[in-house]
């Protein structure tokens, strides 16, 4: 196979991403080069999502079009709608090839027409070598899929039940992005938290450890987490790693004991708060940041409300809200989605009402103070924009001073708190 070409296009979450840095490099390594015009693309590798009805309805819009301009095309479709038979249904004449990302390292094969057969179920997919998408930023992902089945997720039926890799295989990932100057490794998995290692004690604060005692100079980051996975152990040991950013994303889903009990989330807000207590105790600079979803079926409005209070209390520095969508078999599927569109519009305004406040009152402690901050790229106005240790995006007012640092940890001295980030100049390389 020479001089092929192909083209991806990723809808969704990190773990989508880092899989098509996966299948990226396979299909290099397999002859096709990239191209960054899908219209002339032999192959179209499409990465969906199905979390919500939105990320969906992307791909069914974007499928006849790719089909329409470059009717040769073949398109691959793998991602969280690979094993839905319904979406099947609906594309099945477009779509060449449904790839269950576990069957990567089967991909040569099926291109050639040799294995259509060929469903595997670990997470072997991962010893494929990325083609990382940033020179700077990696993710390195733990394992895959979800073992927790909250009722309205689609994660554990799209990726299957959770798999863990070696943490050999996973420090050595690291070990080679730190050797080839990356300077901020994020351990991601759905569920990072319940990471274990078969055939042995080690567990996600014991990963996190081993990565962090990494010779070299490196920001290290993890998400996401479930709040019943967060034990004492993982707190004191984030509280140790000296590598660790100061932040910790932490979805709640809801602040009201019934709605968490419908969601199946396996804890109540009094042990969620309890929690940010005591992550708060050990790490008094953290910023901690959630996912929300407003509109769950039969949320009240007294209900919401706790919601409010949840966020009012605990002063979020960044939240994810989602409107509910009803998923296919999902528990919640099943349920009336009877809070109206309005009323979750609504909901989900009056909490990042609140997040717009709180977030800026928590950034009043970087004022006037330098921190480091790893510029990632520039804004359309030519500034540089970077992230600090905390997440918050920092806008730099002195880019034209410094030309060549992309990619580089400086300290930025801030001078304004402004919407969700910060502002400052840089004073050193
Ligand atoms: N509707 C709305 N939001 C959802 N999420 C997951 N499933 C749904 C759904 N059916 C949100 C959750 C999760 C984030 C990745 O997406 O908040 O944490
Ligand atoms: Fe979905 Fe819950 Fe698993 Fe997160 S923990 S991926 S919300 S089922």
């Amino acid at each position: 196979m020479k001089n092929k070409t192909y083209h991806i296009i990723t809808i969704g979450c990190q773990m989508n991403k880092s899989d098509s840095e996966r299948i990226a490099n396979y299909l290099e390594n397999t002859g096709y080069t990239f191209t960054d015009k899908e219209s002339q693309a032999d192959l179209v590798v499409l990465t969906t999502c199905g979390i919500r009805q939105s990320a969906e309805d992307r791909i069914y819009g974007l499928i006849p079009k790719i089909k329409k301009n470059n009717p040769k095309t073949k398109i691959i479709l793998t991602g969280c709608l690979s094993e839905r038979p319904d979406v099947k249904k609906r594309v099945t004449e477009q779509v060449d090839i449904w790839m269950n990302i576990k069957e990567l390292p089967k991909l040569k094969s099926r291109l050639l027409g040799l294995d259509n057969d060929s469903v595997q179920r670990d997470c072997d997919y991962l010893k494929e070598k990325p083609k990382y998408d940033s020179k700077v930023s990696a993710f390195v992902p733990i394992g895959n899929g979800c073992d927790n089945f909250c009722s309205y997720c689609v994660v554990p039926f799209a990726r299957g039940r959770e798999v863990y890799r070696e943490a050999n295989e996973i420090i050595q990932e690291a070990k080679d992005l730190i050797s080839s100057g990356y300077k901020e490794i994020t351990l991601i998995a759905q569920n990072v938290n319940s990471y274990h290692e078969i055939d042995s004690n080690i567990d996600f604060p014991d990963l996190l450890k081993m990565v962090n005692d990494l010779a070299g100079d490196f920001w290290l980051r993890f998400s996401t987490s479930h709040p019943k996975d967060m034990s004492d152990k993982l707190i004191d040991t984030m509280a140790k790693c000296e590598k660790l950013c100061e932040h910790l994303h932490l979805p709640a889903q809801a602040g009201d004991n019934d709605i968490l009990k419908a969601m199946n989330r396996k804890y109540t807000i009094e042990d969620y708060r309890i929690l940010i207590k005591k992550v708060r105790a050990k790490m008094p600079n953290i910023a901690i940041t959630t996912d929300i979803i407003v509109g769950y079926p039969g949320e009240t409005e007294a209900q919401f409300q706790n919601t409010v209070k949840l966020f009012e209390d605990i002063k979020y520095d960044m939240a994810y809200v989602a409107q509910y969508s009803p998923r296919p078999n999902t528990a919640a599927a099943k349920l009336d989605d009877n809070v109206s569109r309005d009323d979750k519009r609504s909901r989900e305004k009056e909490l990042m009402s609140i997040i717009e406040k709180t977030s800026l009152e928590n950034s009043q402690k970087y004022l006037n103070k330098i921190y480091p901050v790893l510029i990632e790229k520039k804004n359309k106005k030519g500034d540089w924009v970077g992230k600090a240790k905390s997440f918050k995006i920092v806008k730099i007012d002195n880019s034209e001073e410094f030309k060549d640092v992309e990619g580089e940890i400086v300290n930025v001295l801030i001078k304004k708190v402004q919407d969700l980030g910060l502002r400052g100049e840089i004073i050193e390389k």
